[in-house]
């Protein structure tokens, strides 16, 4: 069994196929082909809008190529202090940008609340020789599994625009907030103000597949050239370009995030019930935060199931005391409930 996380899992079968179905004589290399061209179009159709799209291979390059795009070597970058830019993405962000500073806010369960951020930007103004306030970037759904509604995007997104900061996010589980949320993607991103947009699908079903979405068109100059500096523009597109269009085909990017958050939340369910167990924070999304004691962790790591420890800067405040661990579990769309069962079993019988 494992919880490791979403990436571990094997291509969503109907976008394998269509990398097969692609795989058939010569197409213009770099993008120019018409399997990306309409790809690029079905993204726009399913966002509502005009945008610019571009195709990379990993959210970290999604992400500190969008970050760049909008963050001088000299500015700043607003993000929660458990995020992936700032814990995992070993300095991308600050690198892709010429020296940018990241500014990590603490917040409940992964999500920066209004008062954080504005504390932060007191506490950083562009009046002095502190870094330009440049970008905040938010994640959808968090690193802690919970999700932003829409009133909360909007006045976050409205808070930077008052202060001529760009909104970027990191929708590296976007089908999984959307899935919960049940709303149009529009609602959710530029009509709540979003200027940028990592979108993430490779940890929901594609090989490896993520789609920079400029919607503030003002900021898309050059991405290209930025792309190809990066080392990161594909010469045979197609096969990536073939993987989004898959995606979101028939709905089927929706269909994996509700197999994969309702996994989630039989899960949660299940481990009400276990007794020496606390979860902090409800699931909302595909993981679950569980604290428990280090002795049981200890035995449970010696069984047949796989999952991080977690241990983070601000999640770990919650779990104080020392003889406790913090596990994260992960599900996706190809997490069956028999392996749910067979976990909560295993905990049930240890002691
Ligand atoms: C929140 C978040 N953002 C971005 C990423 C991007 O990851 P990668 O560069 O591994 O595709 C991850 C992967 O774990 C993530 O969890």
């Amino acid at each position: 069994m494992n919880f490791t996380s979403d990436n571990t899992h094997i291509i969503a079968e109907p976008i394998l196929n269509a990398i097969l179905k692609s795989n058939k004589s010569s197409v213009t290399s770099y993008g120019g082909d018409e399997i990306t061209k309409k790809a690029k179009e079905k993204i726009c159709d399913l966002f509502g809008v005009d945008a610019e799209i571009f195709f990379v291979t990993s959210g970290t390059a999604a992400n500190a190529l969008s970050i760049s795009s909008v963050t001088p070597p000299y500015g700043s970058v607003f993000c929660h202090n458990e995020s992936h830019i700032h814990l995992e993405e070993c300095g991308a962000p600050e690198f892709f940008s010429g020296g940018c500073k990241l500014i990590p806010i603490k917040g409940f369960a992964g999500k920066i609340s209004l008062e954080g951020f504005q504390n932060a930007i007191n506490d950083h103004p562009s009046d002095k020789y502190d870094f330009k306030p440049s970008c905040l970037s938010i994640t959808q759904s968090t690193e802690c599994g919970t999700i932003y509604n829409e009133k909360e995007v909007n006045e976050l997104s409205s808070l930077a625009h008052k202060y001529n900061i760009k909104v970027h996010m990191d929708g590296a589980r976007f089908a999984n907030a959307i899935s919960t949320l049940k709303i149009k993607p529009s609602k959710i991103t530029w009509e709540a103000g979003i200027d940028i947009m990592s979108f993430g699908t490779t940890k929901n079903g594609t090989m490896s597949a993520e789609a920079i979405i400029v919607f503030n068109k003002k900021i898309s100059k050059d991405m290209n050239l930025r792309i190809k500096r990066s080392g990161h523009l594909l010469s045979k597109m197609r096969f990536l370009s073939v993987q989004m269009d898959s995606y979101i085909t028939d709905n089927l990017w929706i269909n994996l995030a509700d197999k994969s958050n309702s996994m989630a939340n039989y899960m949660y369910q299940k481990l009400l019930s276990v007794k020496y167990i606390d979860m902090p924070w409800k699931v909302e999304a595909n993981e679950i935060f569980v604290i428990l004691p280090k002795e049981i962790e200890r035995k449970l790591s010696k069984q047949d199931v796989l999952y991080h420890k977690w241990s983070k800067v601000g999640i770990k405040d919650l779990a104080l005391n020392k003889d406790k661990e913090f596990i994260r579990l992960v599900t996706s769309y190809n997490t069956k409930k028999d392996e749910i069962d067979q976990f909560v079993a295993i905990l049930n019988n240890i002691n």
